[in-house]
C-alpha cells in the first residue's frame, strides 16, 4: 500500500491532475517534512491527506507550519474546515493534531482483506475566520 500511494508516478499523477497538492518544508535546506492536500468540494473542505516530519525535526514546529499552510489555502479557497484521517493506535499524532485544534468527528473502519481492517479516526478543524 504504501508502495502505491507514494509512488512517484501516483504523486506526479495526482500533481498533474490537480487532485492533490504536495508541499514540502526546507530546514536549512534539508527536506524536514511534506504535506499533502486536496479539495473536497461536496464538504467544502480540504483533505490533508499526507503529513510527515522527519523524526530528527520533531517537535520543532516543522508540523504546525505545514498545517498552518494547508489551513491558508484552505480558506483562500473558501473551505469552511480541513479535516484528515488517522490510525485510532496513532497516539502521538492525534495528540499533536489536538494541539494544533483539531477534534475527532467519526471513526471510519475500512476492510483492506483477509481479515485485516483499518480502524481510523476523522479530525476536522473550522479554518473560518470571523467576518
Ligand atoms: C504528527 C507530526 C506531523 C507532528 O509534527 P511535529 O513537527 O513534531 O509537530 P510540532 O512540533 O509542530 O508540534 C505541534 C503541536 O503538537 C504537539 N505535539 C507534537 N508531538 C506530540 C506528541 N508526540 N505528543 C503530544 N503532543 C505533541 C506539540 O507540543 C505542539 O503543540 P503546542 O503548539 O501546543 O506546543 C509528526 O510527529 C509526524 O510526522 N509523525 C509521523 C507521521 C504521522 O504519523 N503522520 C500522521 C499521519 S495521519
Amino acid at each position: 500500500m504504501l508502495e502505491q500511494r507514494y509512488s512517484p508516478n501516483t504523486i506526479r499523477a495526482e500533481i498533474e491532475s490537480g487532485a492533490a497538492r504536495w508541499i514540502k518544508l526546507l530546514v536549512n535546506g534539508e527536506l524536514g517534512g511534506f504535506a499533502s492536500y486536496g479539495a473536497d468540494g461536496a464538504r467544502r473542505a480540504v483533505k490533508l491527506d499526507k503529513l510527515y516530519v522527519h523524526r530528527l525535526f520533531r517537535g520543532r514546529g516543522c508540523g504546525t507550519a505545514l498545517v498552518r499552510h494547508v489551513e491558508q489555502a484552505a480558506d483562500v479557497q473558501g473551505c469552511d474546515k480541513v479535516y484528515l484521517q488517522v490510525n485510532r493506535n496513532n497516539f502521538d499524532s492525534i495528540s499533536a493534531y489536538r494541539h494544533l485544534g483539531f477534534e475527532v468527528v467519526d471513526r471510519i473502519r475500512t476492510g483492506i482483506g483477509s481479515g485485516f481492517y483499518m480502524d481510523d479516526y476523522v479530525m476536522a478543524k473550522s479554518v473560518r475566520r470571523e467576518p
